[in-house]
């Protein structure tokens, strides 16, 4: 695997948010799953959840569930989403745990946050905060967050233990996890594991359920679940090769060798 795959996906994500911005739909992957919604209605979620949002807030979707039917969201409560991107999960979240609430989006890349606070501004939201860096390192104090949702991103991390130990640092005793992620089904064909645009494109750094599970377990997670909700089918795949805006990182993938590899999947535990 080459280096420098931050700087890849600050690239590739820093350039989707560019497109969002003038108008175009975001996608970096297929109508059901990671990472991408081609369409003004979102296929992820139900209307109750994107009600009064920015139409650029859905656009820029590019989640492959939605992680927040497992968040139970109340009033008054903190929210850390990993890896906002344009802020769709974050201003979901915002609606749920209203004023007396908080819902920080921590990102990496300059263009997502811009966007994500212009889609702020436009939805009115006055509880959000987006805040630039790591999902490695969170710029947070101890236990200081209810929950953190996640969608799409900790399969881009290379040190996912890092990153999920940071989500339980962060968390107060009790406090949940509520992510949408990529998971890995079945063995991932050499080429594509060594792809670092597969790798971008939210595929080849998927863990298996076992590697998630191990890895909540490590780092002090309890009651873990991961289900897998949208399996990666040949149809879905040949969707996401079709689409002409994804050819830069999926055209030469082969969806037959991929077929059901892949899933989006939630991932719930407690800490
Ligand atoms: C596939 S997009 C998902 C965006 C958003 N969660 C959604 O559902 O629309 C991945 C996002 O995670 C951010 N990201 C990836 N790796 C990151 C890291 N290590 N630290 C902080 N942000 C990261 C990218 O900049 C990008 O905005």
């Amino acid at each position: 695997m080459e280096k420098n795959i931050k700087d890849e996906i600050k690239t590739y994500y820093g350039g989707i948010a560019k497109k969002v911005s003038k108008n175009s739909k975001a996608s970096c992957g297929c109508k059901t799953s990671c990472c991408g919604n081609t369409s003004n209605e979102s296929v992820l979620y139900s209307k109750e959840f994107t009600e009064g949002l920015p139409v650029e807030a859905i656009n820029a979707s590019l989640g492959c569930a939605n992680p927040l039917v497992l968040a139970n969201l109340q009033q008054g409560e903190t929210v850390l989403d990993l890896g906002s991107g344009g802020g769709i999960d974050v201003l979901i979240s915002s609606k749920y745990v209203g004023e007396q609430g908080k819902v920080y989006g921590l990102d990496m890349t300059d263009e997502m946050l811009e966007l994500a606070n212009n889609n702020k501004i436009k939805s009115g939201a006055k509880n959000v905060e987006f805040i630039k860096g790591y999902i490695e390192n969170i710029p947070l104090q101890d236990e200081t967050v209810d929950v953190v949702t996640s969608n799409c991103v900790i399969n881009l991390s290379e040190s996912k233990e890092d990153a999920l130990g940071e989500a339980y640092r962060v968390l107060k005793k009790g406090g949940r996890l509520a992510i949408a992620d990529i998971v890995q089904l079945k063995a991932v064909p050499d080429d594509i594991k060594q792809s670092i645009q597969m790798w971008v494109g939210c595929i080849s750094g998927a863990l298996t359920v076992e590697e998630y599970i191990n890895i909540l377990k490590k780092v002090g997670f309890k009651d873990i679940e991961v289900n897998a909700v949208n399996i990666y089918t040949k149809e879905v795949i040949k969707e996401i090769i079709e689409s002409k805006e994804l050819e830069d990182v999926f055209a030469k993938m082969d969806e037959m060798a991929i077929d059901g590899v892949f899933a989006g999947a939630h991932v719930k535990a407690y800490k």
